[in-house]
């Protein structure tokens, strides 16, 4: 059997738990992560390694300052970028982060030519097509990811409210990874039951409402950064579907042409995840109002596209 690895770029807090979220599920044989702080990668890496023993994975995993590591990687995940702080909006990280991510995909282009790449760092659904343009692969194989993210917080807000199982909660956010984002709560279950029959209006409204501005709840308690748990769990999600063939139904930031009538852009779409990678965008019919949130979170990525287009002509 080909051996399993992925390349996790960028050695900070997201990157830190997805490879340990890897590493502690057993998703791969190798896990590398790089990043350029010298020896720090090493340090995080060899202290997993250590663990695994304990935690009972052989999962190989180890830290590295050198791009070539990530040859013969069929994932890699990049989450190299500065995070938010305090009153900072995802869009405020573009200039710093498009630098980062041309610096990375180059190096990932030449190091991992024909991985699947799942971005992370913000602003996520921008950073996707940009990284996407520098792969020039088939663009199934370049996704973001977001949409799990904020369907877990949606999901975890829907479990403190109603007292009920998280294991039973199915619900789906689409959209740009921002405020506009749009869960679609009419669309939400509790082990097959609606979820209007566990909460009232007011209430789920109240709770799309925390979870579109969920990433900023986060950045606002810790002060000096955003999340890492969920994000680095919800990466191992999209890694298990893709590596286990497991034709999963996932919100990612997928390459629209043409569904929903959205084109040329990334953002949050409803997908079957599976060794293809993002295999197809997923039609649901929807109503009226959801279509029209939709385009409008769309439209914010768009012009987030088009500045980035702006920044890159001055790097
Ligand atoms: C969040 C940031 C990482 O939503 O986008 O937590």
């Amino acid at each position: 059997m080909t051996k399993t690895k992925v390349a996790v770029i960028g050695a900070g807090y997201v990157g830190e738990i997805t490879a340990f979220a890897l590493t502690s599920k057993e998703l791969a044989n190798e896990v590398v992560i790089v990043d350029i702080i010298e020896d720090m990668p090493k340090g995080k890496g060899l202290d997993m390694r250590e663990t695994t023993p304990i935690i009972g994975s052989d999962t190989h995993v180890y830290g590295s300052n050198d791009y070539a590591d990530i040859a013969g990687a069929q994932i890699v995940v990049v989450t190299a970028g500065m995070p938010r702080k305090p009153g900072m909006d995802r869009m405020d990280l573009l200039k710093v982060n498009l630098k980062i991510c041309t610096e990375v995909m180059n190096n990932v282009k030449q190091h991992a030519p024909d991985a699947f790449i799942i971005y992370v760092a913000n602003p996520v659904d921008v950073l996707t097509y940009v990284a996407s343009g520098i792969m020039g692969i088939d663009k199934k194989k370049v996704f973001g990811m977001a949409g799990i993210l904020d369907t877990a917080r949606y999901r975890a807000f829907i479990a403190m409210e109603a007292n009920v199982s998280v294991k039973d909660i199915r619900a789906m956010v689409l959209g740009g990874h921002g405020d506009s984002m749009v869960p679609l709560t009419r669309l939400t279950s509790v082990g097959g039951v609606p979820l209007s029959e566990f909460l009232p209006q007011d209430k789920i409204d109240a709770i799309a409402t925390r979870t579109r501005k969920g990433g900023g709840e986060i950045v606002a308690l810790l002060k000096t950064g955003s999340a890492y748990y969920a994000p680095g769990y919800a990466v191992a999600e999209m890694v298990e579907a893709i590596l286990k063939n497991q034709n999963r139904i996932l919100p990612v930031i997928a390459y629209f042409d043409g569904e929903y009538g959205f084109s040329d852009v990334y953002a949050g779409a409803p997908v079957v995840l599976n060794k293809n990678g993002v295999d197809k965008i997923l039609q649901i019919d929807l109503t009226e109002d959801e279509k029209e949130a939709y385009q409008v979170s769309l439209e914010k990525v768009k012009k987030g596209i088009e500045e980035a287009k702006e920044i890159l002509k001055t790097l």
